[in-house]
């Protein structure tokens, strides 16, 4: 078991219905390729988690990769050691204000600012997207 999250720049304009549908469809393939995960759009950037059979995961991120509505600019991937974070989110869609509610935009939505500036990397910033994705997992449960 394998995750990868990773923050990319949208490259148009995602109307409210493009990314439900896009949502709508990472959701029903996910849901058969039993990957689990969580979708955000802030601003222009994304920020995609995804979860499962290592294969599979990397499979599935190498078809989102070449996807021409938006470049990856950074990835990040772990071993899954104690099972998913998210075994019920097929492909959750997030929208900003469910993180400003769990304040777990201090963890994420900030660094996500602050991937504007291409010099924010290193360990620090890892462990702090791990540790926002930690949150968002802890809290799982009570997100609708
Ligand atoms: C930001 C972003 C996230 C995406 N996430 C997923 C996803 O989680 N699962 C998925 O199947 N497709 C996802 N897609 C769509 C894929 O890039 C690709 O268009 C789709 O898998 C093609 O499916 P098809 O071959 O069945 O038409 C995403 C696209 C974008 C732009």
């Amino acid at each position: 078991m394998k995750s990868i999250v990773y923050i990319s720049k949208a490259c148009q304009q995602f109307s409210q219905e493009d990314l439900n549908r896009l949502a709508q469809k990472a959701m029903e393939k996910n849901g058969q390729l039993d990957v689990t995960g969580f979708l955000s759009l802030h601003d222009d950037r994304f920020i995609q988690y995804i979860e499962g059979d290592e294969n599979t995961v990397e499979a599935l991120f190498q078809t989102i990769r070449l996807d021409e509505r938006h470049k990856v600019i950074k990835t990040l991937s772990k071993p899954l050691a104690n099972g998913r974070n998210f075994p019920k989110w097929r492909m959750k869609h997030i929208s900003s204000s469910v993180y400003r509610e769990l304040s777990v935009e201090t963890f994420i939505l900030k660094q996500l600012e602050m991937m504007q500036d291409c010099t924010m990397d290193g360990p620090a910033w890892h462990e702090m997207i791990w540790q926002g994705i930690d949150i968002l997992a802890d809290k799982a449960d009570t997100i609708n």
